[in-house]
């Protein structure tokens, strides 16, 4: 298979009900971890990165290995930039070839909001890429630098502005915060069932990390078809390399951030019930 765009992926879920993963990488052994994960359990893959992770993880060397990643897979996968903050990024990762782009313009008035967004959707549409946007503000951030407070989508903001931007997928707030919960997490279940009656396109998650399966179970019966995944798989990593510590060969330690961070991405490609639909995601799209 190779890169397909992202709103291919999600219409396929929201047709027969399940969610897709959007996995945060920061290095060439998580996004080989994260196309071993969807090619053993035969799932369609988004593979992401947020701006904010940039400083770490250069965009003109990790988005190439993404892309060519996405293009080798066995599997439909889609490259996705998450929480673009500014034109010049989002431009780009467009033109290394992301299939995906989030413009996140949630902490600006509604009006701003839509109007930035209005711009982004212009740009990204001359590459055929797919776009999501959040309205609402989703708690903490997504490098942990500043803790935001949650504030929850409005379903009539979230109806205007999905309408007036045209946008693909859309990226609540409903109690979700990125990082690790502190305890468990209180989703706003009313409020995403009334949004997901009101919004017809795809509706986004972030902050996956740390809900429970019963929660995304519950999620994706109501409507969220992208979950984005990065603290957890990030923390997989660590851990496990910590266990496997000390190591004497670079080789094996590569091989070990490989497989922890395919591990947690397989874990949760089961929740959400994308595993063995690659066939029919082939067909779709
Ligand atoms: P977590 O770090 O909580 O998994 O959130 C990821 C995310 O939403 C990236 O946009």
């Amino acid at each position: 298979m190779t890169l397909v765009k992202m709103k291919e992926i999600l219409e396929h879920a929201e047709a027969n009900q399940y969610g897709v993963g959007a996995f945060s990488v920061a290095n060439m052994e998580m996004v080989m971890g994260a196309v071993r994960a969807a090619e053993e359990l035969r799932s369609p893959l988004i593979l992401q990165i947020a701006e904010v992770r940039l400083k770490h993880s250069p965009l003109h060397i990790i988005g190439p290995a993404m892309v060519a990643a996405a293009k080798a897979a066995t599997v439909p996968a889609a490259v996705h930039f998450d929480h673009g903050l500014t034109e010049e990024k989002i431009r780009e990762a467009l033109e290394i070839g992301f299939s995906s782009i989030m413009y996140d313009g949630s902490h600006h008035p509604l009006g701003k909001n839509i109007a930035e967004t209005q711009k982004i959707v212009a740009i990204a549409r001359e590459y055929g890429a797919t776009v999501e946007a959040e309205i609402g503000q989703v708690g903490g951030s997504e490098d942990g630098s500043v803790d935001l407070e949650v504030l929850i989508t409005s379903t009539e903001e979230a109806k205007q502005f999905a309408s007036e931007t045209m946008i693909d997928a859309l990226a609540i707030a409903i109690g979700n915060a990125h990082g690790m919960y502190k305890g468990d997490p209180h989703l706003r279940m009313d409020r995403l069932e009334e949004i997901h009656a009101e919004v017809d396109i795809p509706l986004v998650l972030h902050g996956g990390s740390g809900i429970s399966e019963k929660v995304f179970r519950k999620c994706i019966h109501h409507g969220i078809r992208k979950i984005n995944v990065a603290t957890s798989t990030f923390n997989q990593v660590v851990n496990m390399v910590n266990e496997e510590a000390p190591f004497h060969n670079f080789f094996s330690y590569h091989e070990s951030v490989i497989e922890a961070a395919a591990e947690n991405v397989k874990r949760h490609i089961r929740m959400f019930q994308s595993d063995g639909r690659v066939e029919e995601v082939k067909a779709y799209v």
